[in-house]
């Protein structure tokens, strides 16, 4: 009997990449307001606001495997929204762990490098967590109460996210958005005093499934093997995709506006990664030239 996995915030970026690494025999997704036009795979839709259909939901599809990447992935709009940022990205996690262990189903929950305040850089799992913002707090307490409700469930931290969707609309990610801007001449100003590990989104949904398959426990951080700041970033991205590399223009954190505080260094370590996985991750040079040659 073939196995069933069940990827929740399958109309994001990187819940979609997971979900096409899968047999449409086997998984299925889901979304909340952006209903995916695909008809590979099913999809069924969920608001994680509505903790009392977390128990019905995932009985009726009883999963042998449970990769929750649905979330509330904008920082600002959590900062803005407190209430809302809780419920989804914390108390859903939380009753999903709580449903999936009396269901026998492997859970994994999809946290982030923001859980860290960015003074040292470089982390390791066991390194202590403390966010800055509300958004690093809300996934911080969703692994928290995820292991304690579940010890046997799987904690992946991942990086800044950067590639293609897998289809218009299948969410955006910072490439996106630069290589919109450099391809329409327009100047992009970028932080050179923001430093993360950023991850390519296939290789990043690749080793959450491998993760899943595999029999970790507790924390595993997910990152490319390059620690850099987004202005460095933009430098390669100009390089790889023929771009204006003078439309880049450098900016501190500290002469930006913003609603969540951003931490200044969150590269993560990724030994544990390795070690099951037995390869590193791209740096972020591999993963932009493969991304512009594959176009
Ligand atoms: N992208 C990154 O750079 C990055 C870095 C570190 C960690 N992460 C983590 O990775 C995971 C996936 O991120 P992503 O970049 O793929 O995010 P994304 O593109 O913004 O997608 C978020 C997904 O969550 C769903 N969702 C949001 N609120 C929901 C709700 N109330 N109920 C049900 N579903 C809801 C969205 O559904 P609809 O769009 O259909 O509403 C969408 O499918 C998240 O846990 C995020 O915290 C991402």
């Amino acid at each position: 009997m073939s196995r069933r996995i069940l990827v929740t915030g399958a109309s994001g970026l990187v819940g979609s990449h997971i979900l096409f690494l899968c047999s449409p025999d086997e998984a299925i997704g889901t979304y909340r307001e952006h209903r995916p036009h695909d008809t590979v795979y099913p999809y069924k839709p969920v608001d994680f606001h509505n903790i009392d259909q977390i128990e019905p939901f995932l009985r009726e599809i009883h999963p042998d495997i449970c990769i929750h990447a649905a979330a509330m992935s904008q920082l600002d709009w959590c900062e803005d929204h407190p209430e809302s940022a809780v419920r989804v990205n914390a108390e859903a996690p939380l009753a999903m762990a709580t449903v999936a262990r009396e269901l026998g189903c492997r859970f994994v929950l999809i946290s982030t490098d923001m859980v860290f305040d960015g003074l040292k850089g470089w982390y390791r799992e066991d390194d202590t967590a403390s966010p800055i913002n509300r958004y690093g707090q809300t996934k911080l307490t969703a692994e928290r109460t995820v292991l304690q409700a579940y010890p046997e469930a799987l904690v992946v931290r991942i990086a800044l996210v950067y590639g293609m969707p897998v289809a218009p609309g299948r969410g955006q990610s910072f490439l996106n958005w630069l290589l919109d801007h450099l391809q329409a001449g327009r100047t992009v100003k970028l932080f050179s005093d923001q430093y993360r590990t950023p991850v390519e989104v296939r290789e990043c949904a690749e080793a959450i499934l491998a993760l899943a398959l595999s029999d970790a426990e507790g924390v595993v951080h997910v990152a490319g093997s390059e620690r850099l700041d987004r202005f460095t970033f933009g430098e390669y991205v100009a390089d790889a995709f023929h771009l204006d590399r003078h439309l880049l223009k450098r900016v501190s954190m500290q002469d930006v506006a913003m609603k969540a505080p951003r931490p200044a260094d969150v590269s993560m370590k990724t030994d544990r990664l390795e070690r099951i996985l037995g390869r590193r991750l791209s740096t972020c040079r591999e993963g932009l030239q493969r991304i512009a040659k594959a176009l």
